[in-house]
């Protein structure tokens, strides 16, 4: 077995890899999943990933999603085979031009997460912790959610046939909603914050015996996410990500939205599995975005601090709108260790940043864009420059959130159905 158990990330106090398991029972640290990585890179070396060219293949290695690397993931074979399940991950990666041109900058690439199968990222962490509820016979999945780790579950779910409790806050945007429910999870909507459905999902998990998908709570989810790393990886060993960035380090810069900071402290487990099983020198500096009015992680990062204070979040950006960040703790280490930065948006930047990548072929939703936003701070600040390999991740597609593109954009004019009226509009 390749996974062997848990650490806690805050004290480091071990834990058997038996049944289910969230937080550090001592201080209440979220809990990062062990493998033996040797035993990892073996395997991986023999599915066919591109770990070093003309490598032999396996059943895993013309896997089309996050799969591939099943070797460095928790689990057995995760099932779901013919369905969406077996598609999450393997994103595209976009070098545009015409935004390479905007900001002056000759190597950067856009990680399009909006093409997994419900349109996020959050897919990545909600097929893991569902392979591994299967394995633990979980008979109902529960999740608190924003929006997309709630869709992402209900449509997981549904292609393994799993029962699937989705509590999301009322104020969710309502595609986020309506995708749950399509997908036909049992979805209850609360009268109250992120936070508070977030505490109301573990009691639940507690009380009736539920196992908790619950973002950063679980240590699933972080596992599932890393994922992106490894893609990020296979690109820069396949020489996609330009040329300067060989060697053994993975010189580039990426750009993460941060709301609970589990994306990003999934993504540093990546490249740290993968450094740890010897698999790269050195991995990418990271960069956390959070909007200016749900920027507890980023406040710490600016006082200098480990303690992070609960603020009360209000941003445009659901998807980042959260008071007490789960997996804060992780994430500022994460920064700070890869020698990164937290950043601060508005929402004003975050619409702007809608408007900017829509012309360039990209629909991010505004947590998405608020990545984008992100990049352009730092460029303004000094934190990178217009030369520096720089990726931005776009973590969800426009299309969930509709209601903020009609904002970010003037609305079209109506004409009655003439010519004559179409020639008058376009007069000057
Ligand atoms: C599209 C999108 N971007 C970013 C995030 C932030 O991820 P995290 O809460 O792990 O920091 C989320 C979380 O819901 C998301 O859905
Ligand atoms: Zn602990």
């Amino acid at each position: 077995m390749r996974f062997e158990g848990y650490r806690c990330s805050a004290c480091g106090a071990e834990y058997g890899p038996e049944g289910e398991r969230y937080l550090c029972p001592r201080d209440g640290g979220c809990l990062e999943v062990v493998l033996d990585l040797r035993r990892a890179r073996a395997e991986l070396e023999a599915s066919g990933v591109a770990v070093k060219p003309g490598a032999g293949g396996s059943a895993w290695s013309g896997e089309p999603s996050h799969w591939r690397y099943l070797p460095l993931l928790p689990v057995g074979d995760p099932g779901g085979r013919g369905t969406p399940f077996r598609a999450v991950g393997a994103t595209p990666l976009y070098a545009v031009p015409a935004l390479r041109a905007r900001l002056g900058m000759q190597r950067l690439w856009l990680k399009d997460e909006g093409r997994n199968p419900t349109a996020s990222l959050k897919d990545r962490a909600s097929s893991l912790v569902l392979a591994r509820a299967r394995e633990v016979g979980a008979s109902v999945v529960v999740t608190s959610s924003t929006g997309n780790a709630g869709a992402a579950l209900a449509g997981m779910a549904a292609c393994l046939e799993v029962p699937a409790v989705i509590l999301a806050p009322h104020a969710a945007p309502p595609a986020k909603i309506a995708q749950m429910l399509v997908y036909g999870a049992r979805v209850v909507l609360v009268d109250g914050s992120y936070d508070q459905a977030t505490a109301l999902a573990r009691r639940a998990s507690e009380e009736l015996g539920w196992f908790c998908r619950n973002t950063g709570y679980n240590p699933f989810s972080a596992e599932g996410k890393k994922s992106a790393a490894f893609e990020i990886w296979e690109a820069w060993l396949r020489g996609e990500l330009g040329e300067g960035t060989g060697g053994g380090e993975l010189r580039l810069s990426i750009f993460v939205p941060v709301g609970d900071g589990n994306i990003m402290a999934g993504l540093d487990k990546g490249f740290r599995d993968l450094s740890q099983a010897g698999l790269l020198e050195r991995g990418p500096r990271l960069f956390g975005v959070q909007a200016e009015g749900s920027a507890a992680i980023a406040s710490a990062f600016a006082a200098g601090t480990e303690s992070i204070r609960a603020v009360q979040s209000r941003t445009l950006a659901d998807s980042i709108s959260v008071d007490l960040p789960a997996d804060g703790l992780r994430a500022l280490r994460a920064v700070k260790r890869t020698g990164g930065a937290f950043l601060t948006v508005s929402d004003k930047e975050i619409l702007e940043s809608i408007a900017e990548l829509g012309p360039a072929g990209l629909f991010a939703e505004p947590a998405a864009a608020a990545a984008w936003a992100g990049l352009r701070r730092a460029l303004a600040e000094g934190l990178v420059r217009a030369e520096d390999p720089v990726l931005v991740l776009l973590t969800g597609s426009g299309l969930k959130d509709v209601g903020a593109a009609q904002r970010a954009t003037p609305p079209a004019p109506v004409i009655e159905p003439t010519l004559e009226a179409l020639r008058k509009l376009l007069t000057p």
